[in-house]
């Protein structure tokens, strides 16, 4: 159900100190970010924020940590225009605007137990490194945690060292590619779609949810290879991206018919949206 809390303070942001910028790519930058009062942001993995700066305006923002990483959250944000150009040229020690966190999270008690495979393409990776950090860190709540992560070229590859990582850790199975690869880039790894990773899976289908986050044109493509599988759309989640204004279920920007993106998402199952116009 809607929000209905005649509450000023979703409104009002709270600051937050940036206490390290990390360059992921020439375009990516992540942000690790403390609420001046020093309280926890108190998100779920799947939630996202709405950042302001002071005259450049406002921008929703996935959060890309784990709640269970305390003390700080973490943004992984894409210089796309005058917010995110603006975000990217300031300096740790500089204080932002933070409302949240929003949205629907990802079902974690329905997801107690299961095997989950976590497919992300692009930036989609920010997004999901918050659930992925989760099942790093409470291992005894899934079962097999298998990661696909897809990325234009090697140099456009988010988050490459915790990718090293995930790909040595016997707790997970991990497998990357890119869309293209020069010789320049020294690059061994799989080159194609992110489709191709999924033939090779062994997957249980009736203990299996599959997550799926990036660009609208993977998704069609992807849930096709997953439901060969035999995965039923009610074991496949996936978070929409739609222009966002209150965060709140206000306004109606963000709408995918009569659902709210902002609210009854942006994680949906399958199940939930696949009959609606416009929303894959
Ligand atoms: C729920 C949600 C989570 C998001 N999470 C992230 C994230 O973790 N990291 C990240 O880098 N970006 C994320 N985005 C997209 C981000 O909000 C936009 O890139 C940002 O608003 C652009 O602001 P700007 O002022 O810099 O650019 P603008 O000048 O407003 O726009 C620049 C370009 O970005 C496009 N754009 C603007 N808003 C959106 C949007 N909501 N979705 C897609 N494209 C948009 C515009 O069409 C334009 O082409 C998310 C969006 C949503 C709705
Ligand atoms: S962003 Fe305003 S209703 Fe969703």
């Amino acid at each position: 159900m809607r929000d209905t809390t005649p509450c000023n303070s979703l409104y009002i942001p709270f600051d937050c100190e940036i206490t390290a910028i990390t360059d992921l790519t020439p375009r990516e930058k992540l942000f690790r970010l403390i609420r001046s009062d020093g309280t926890p942001l108190g998100h779920l993995p799947g939630q996202f924020v709405q950042l302001s700066l002071l005259g450049w305006g406002e921008a929703p923002l996935s959060i890309a940590s784990s709640p269970t990483r305390e003390g700080y959250f973490e943004l992984g944000v894409r210089q796309a225009g005058q917010l995110t150009t603006a975000l990217h040229r300031m300096k740790v020690g500089e204080t932002v605007g933070v409302r949240g966190p929003f949205g629907r999270p990802f079902d974690l008690e329905a997801l107690n137990g299961e095997d989950v495979l976590l497919i992300s393409g692009g930036c989609g990776l920010a997004p999901l490194r918050s659930l992925i950090q989760y099942c790093e860190d409470r291992p005894q709540q899934f079962g097999r945690v298998t990661i696909l992560h897809g990325a234009k070229s090697p140099a456009d590859t988010l988050f490459k060292e915790e990718l090293a990582r995930w790909e040595a850790s016997a707790e997970f199975a991990c497998h990357l590619t890119v869309d293209s690869a020069t010789g320049n880039d020294c690059f061994t790894g799989n080159v194609g779609l992110i489709t191709s990773l999924i033939p090779p899976l062994t997957i249980t289908p009736h203990r299996t949810t599959a997550v799926i986050i990036g660009p609208p044109v993977m998704y069609r493509a992807v849930i096709a290879e997953l439901k060969g599988k035999g995965l039923g759309s009610d074991r496949i989640v996936v978070s929409l991206e739609r222009q966002m204004r209150c965060g709140v279920g206000k306004c109606g920007h963000c709408t995918i018919e009569h659902l709210y993106c902002c609210q009854d998402g942006p994680v949906f199952r399958l199940d939930e949206i696949e009959q609606l116009r416009g929303a894959l």
